[in-house]
């Protein structure tokens, strides 16, 4: 891929473009490394013709620009105002970023678009990560979609429908008995082997693969389009290590390099564990690694420490990171289908919880534009949000029982219609 190269957050040192990233050779440094591009953002957005499925018409901006791309016709997602919610949680203009409609129904596919297109590029033979969730889900369908095989590291136990989802696309699954194995073990076919691993695979975490990251720039190009060339005040994300928040973030310096918006947004971290917090709160050059101190429901974010990159933008955008736990996360996920349409992943509806908290403090006043970003779909984890239903006795099918079953069961009194 010309014109571009790895860099050093921490020393500017350029790397080479590869499969694996480790820490820095000239500095050490444990952080991702960014990708840089030989033409400047300003002249590669002019250049930006609006052509291209989904999220690639914005190809110029994107590490893949020429040549052959794997897509599934992701991301170009709604942005959808949300006038009930928000009036429910006290923001005038508050919109969501419906992002369970992509191709395997989570943001996902936005890495996996990108880093795969560039892994085909860098001639990758076999697909790898650590994800037996929403990223090895989409990792597996654009692995199929690419023709290459896919190998996902898991821990034995996990289950559930992403689990489903990435056996039906033909990925092979391992199961490591011991949790903390999958990374190292991935690692190491990744160097033995030169598989191509999307998902982060080192401790202390620095993210997915930079290429990848770049793909969640096209959320922010999105946005501003979607409101008509201006910024929002607050951009508000679920969660894990960061990778979608800083990739976001990029997105919108880059817009602002390129003169196309005139300000930048604060970013909010909906978070687990609170390491993001913990960080910011006393004024940390890390990010510790929290205890994990209850099960979450938000399965997809349930890591206990974020990542530097994702430190880094919280500060340079004056941004606020809010611990999200179980409490009121399945009356958000209901709030958010109930006032707007929309259903979330419990992890999903984060930001709905996080954005109360805000208003409720005062971060985020009446008046200021937010956006929330729903990240993956409500069927991904109807285990954790609903258990197993059991099976409801019929109703006897006669008017009489049916009214009486809406009345007296179901609490709901029929109108007259006119
Ligand atoms: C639905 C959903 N939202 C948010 C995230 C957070 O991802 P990141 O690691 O980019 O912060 C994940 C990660 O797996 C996810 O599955
Ligand atoms: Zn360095």
């Amino acid at each position: 891929m010309n014109g571009i190269a790895l860099q050093c957050p921490c020393c500017g040192a350029r790397q080479k473009m590869r499969a694996l990233v480790e820490d820095c050779s000239a500095c050490g440094a444990n952080a991702n490394p960014r990708v840089t591009y030989e033409a400047p953002a300003a002249v590669r957005w002019h250049e930006v013709d609006g052509s291209g499925p989904g999220l690639w018409r914005y190809r110029r901006m994107l590490p893949t620009a020429d040549g052959e791309i794997v897509t599934l016709n992701e991301g170009a997602t709604p942005l959808l105002a949300a006038p009930r919610l928000g009036r429910a949680l006290g923001v005038e203009r508050l919109y969501i970023k419906d992002e369970t409609r992509n191709p395997t129904w989570s943001y996902k596919d936005r890495l996996s678009t990108v880093a795969v297109s560039a892994a085909a590029r860098l001639g990758a033979k076999v697909l790898a990560t650590s994800s037996s969730g929403n990223a090895g889900a989409s990792l597996a369908a654009y692995a199929a979609r690419a023709g290459l095989p896919c190998v996902v590291f898991t821990f034995a136990g996990t289950a559930g429908p992403m689990l489903a989802q990435i056996e039906k696309y033909g990925a092979k699954v391992v199961p490591l008995a011991r949790k903390q194995d999958r990374w190292p073990m991935l690692a190491e076919f990744v160097k033995r082997f030169g598989w191509f691993a999307t998902s982060p695979y080192m401790a202390p975490v620095t993210g997915s693969h930079p290429l990848g990251i770049e793909g969640y720039k096209t959320l922010a190009y999105e946005i501003c389009a979607d409101l008509d060339g201006t910024c929002p005040d607050w951009v508000v994300m679920p969660v894990c290590y960061g990778d979608a928040l800083a990739g976001t973030w990029y997105g919108f310096q880059e817009l602002h390099a390129a003169g196309a918006i005139d300000r930048l947004p604060r970013m909010v971290a909906a978070e687990v564990f609170g390491s993001l917090g913990a960080a910011l709160a006393r004024n940390l050059d890390h990010v510790p690694d929290m205890a994990a101190t209850f099960a979450p429901l938000a399965v997809s974010v349930g890591a206990t420490q974020g990542s530097v990159q994702a430190l880094q933008v919280l500060r340079e955008s004056r941004g606020v990171a809010v611990p999200v736990g179980n409490d009121g996360l399945i009356e958000a996920q209901e709030t958010l289908a109930r006032h707007e349409g929309l259903f979330g992943e419990l992890t999903a509806v984060m930001p709905v919880v996080a954005i109360e908290h805000l208003v409720r403090d005062g971060t985020i006043g009446r008046d200021d534009c937010v956006v929330g970003v729903v990240t993956a779909a409500g069927l991904k984890d109807l285990d954790k949000s609903c258990g197993s239903p059991e099976a409801a006795a019929g109703v006897p099918g006669t008017f009489d029982d049916v009214s009486r079953f809406l009345s007296d069961t179901l609490g709901f009194i029929p109108a007259r219609a006119g």
